[in-house]
């Protein structure tokens, strides 16, 4: 293979050098294009771009391989935990049992959230959207912890924020959540494990411990697990860019959630269950929403299907798909729903619109169904997204700035106006 790609402009032959990474994919490196050539590429929506160079994820949208720190999702979905998984992402190996321990006692010290985020909480109407909420609390983060803006601190002192972060937002999106419904805050309990803790400051009420349920506790830290990290989708490339300019990480992060919230993103999950309600309202006439998610002229989209990489299928809407039938056979569930997305899902990949564009079911299909079957409010969808994904942002971002990788700040051609000259008001 050559080691560069010639590029004639103009008269003028320009080299490209290539890139290849371990899983030999390749890449030209257009960073001196614009000083040697005066142009630039340009690729709205980067379908076509890399932003950076990563050892943390690797995804294959043909094979549909996704895999943390080279395990594949399939033998981590069934194996690892969520908090494992974590510190995969974020350290780069699998601990030991010693580092798992420390890791989670690490996180026991943090766990709990300053009572003034109580006062933050009530000045929002109880039905606030948790995601905005959510990062909200994040971005307050740097008033209780103002030393996190220093972009030069120590490797120690900018851990003690990666741990602070995994630490608090269970916690934090919990007491958003039972303030929402008028309820008391529940508070972390060092003698359980991350989830089951997380699960009980949810659902426990003052009359009534929640009693957390094995199939649902392993449910959820699957669907955590399954959300961890995916190279640089749109809410990690935001983490990054925004840490790009040495803001802090929890103001990265909160920049993140905000991304991840859009429903084309990691709002789709909560617009799943929307839309398959909508079919069993009338009737479960999958064919009327195939054919509105067909028609140019109707902006209803499939939600829960395609993506930007997947071009075969989402190896974690396999995991999931697998799942949803053993908990809902464990937890004797017979909900509707399940048959009519199978159907959709059915229907869809016979229909030649879906096949042609390569549209299949993607995580959200299913774990939102998960999601409602094991008791989690529509609404705390994405947020279950953003506590699952929090460990990839962080990971992503320490990556970037462990590389000094310069601020991100892209190109434009412009189309607007050619110079003219000021109007004053009165000739206008
Ligand atoms: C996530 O990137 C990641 O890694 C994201 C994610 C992660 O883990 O971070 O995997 C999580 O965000 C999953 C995706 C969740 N979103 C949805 O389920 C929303 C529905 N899906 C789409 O909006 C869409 O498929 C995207 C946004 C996921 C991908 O869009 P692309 O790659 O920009 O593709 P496109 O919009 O250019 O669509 C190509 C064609 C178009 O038709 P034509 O103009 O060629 O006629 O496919 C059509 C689109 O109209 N199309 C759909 C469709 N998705 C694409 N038509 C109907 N229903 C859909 N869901």
């Amino acid at each position: 293979m050559s080691d560069y790609a010639e590029l004639n402009l103009d008269g003028n032959s320009y080299q490209l050098p290539i890139i290849e990474g371990t899983e030999h994919e390749k890449g030209l490196d257009i960073s001196k294009l614009r000083a040697s050539s005066g142009y630039i590429t340009v690729d709205t929506g980067f379908k076509n771009t890399g932003s950076t160079k990563s050892s943390i994820t690797f995804l294959d949208g043909e094979k549909g391989i996704l895999r943390y720190r080279g395990y594949p999702i399939e033998q981590i979905a069934e194996k690892s935990s969520f908090l494992e998984v974590a510190y995969l992402l974020i350290y780069g190996q699998l601990p030991s049992q010693v580092e798992l321990d420390q890791f989670m006692s690490s996180i026991k010290e943090e766990w709990l959230v300053h009572e003034d985020i109580k006062t933050i909480l009530t000045g929002f109407p109880a039905d606030a959207h948790p995601m905005g909420v959510l990062s909200s609390l994040v971005t307050a983060q740097t008033a209780f912890y103002p030393e996190s803006l220093d972009p030069y601190r120590s490797v120690e002192k900018v851990n003690r924020t990666i741990i602070r972060l995994i630490a608090k937002m269970p916690t934090m999106v919990a007491w958003a959540y039972t303030r929402s419904k008028g309820r008391m805050s529940n508070y972390p309990n060092n003698e359980l494990g991350y989830v089951e803790n997380f699960l009980k400051m949810m659902f426990s009420t003052r009359a009534q411990e929640y009693e957390v349920d094995p199939i649902i506790k392993d449910a959820m830290d699957k669907i955590f697990i399954l959300h961890a990290d995916h190279e640089q989708n749109c809410s990690t490339s935001t983490v990054r860019i925004v840490g790009s300019s040495h803001a802090s990480l929890y103001a990265s992060i909160a920049a993140g959630v905000n991304a991840l919230w859009g429903p084309l993103h990691g709002g789709a999950n909560q617009k799943v269950i929307e839309m398959l309600n909508h079919i069993e309202e009338n009737g479960g006439d999958v064919q009327k929403f195939i054919a509105k998610a067909k028609d140019p002229d109707d902006t209803f989209r499939l939600m829960g299907f395609g993506h930007r990489v997947y071009k075969n299928f989402d190896p974690r809407a396999t995991i999931l798909k697998k799942s949803a039938d053993q908990i809902f056979e464990k937890l004797n569930i017979d909900d509707p729903m399940l048959e009519i997305a199978k159907h959709l899902e059915d229907v869809a990949l016979e229909d030649e619109y879906f096949v042609k564009r390569k549209l299949y079911p993607n995580v959200d299909f299913y774990s939102g169904i998960i999601m409602k079957a094991i008791g989690i409010p529509i609404e705390m969808f994405p947020v279950m997204f953003s506590i699952g994904r929090l460990p990839g942002w962080i990971a992503q971002w320490k990556e970037m700035r462990e590389h000094q990788e310069p601020i991100g700040r892209p190109r434009q051609i412009y189309v607007g106006a050619t110079e003219r000259d000021y109007v004053p008001l009165d000739k206008r």
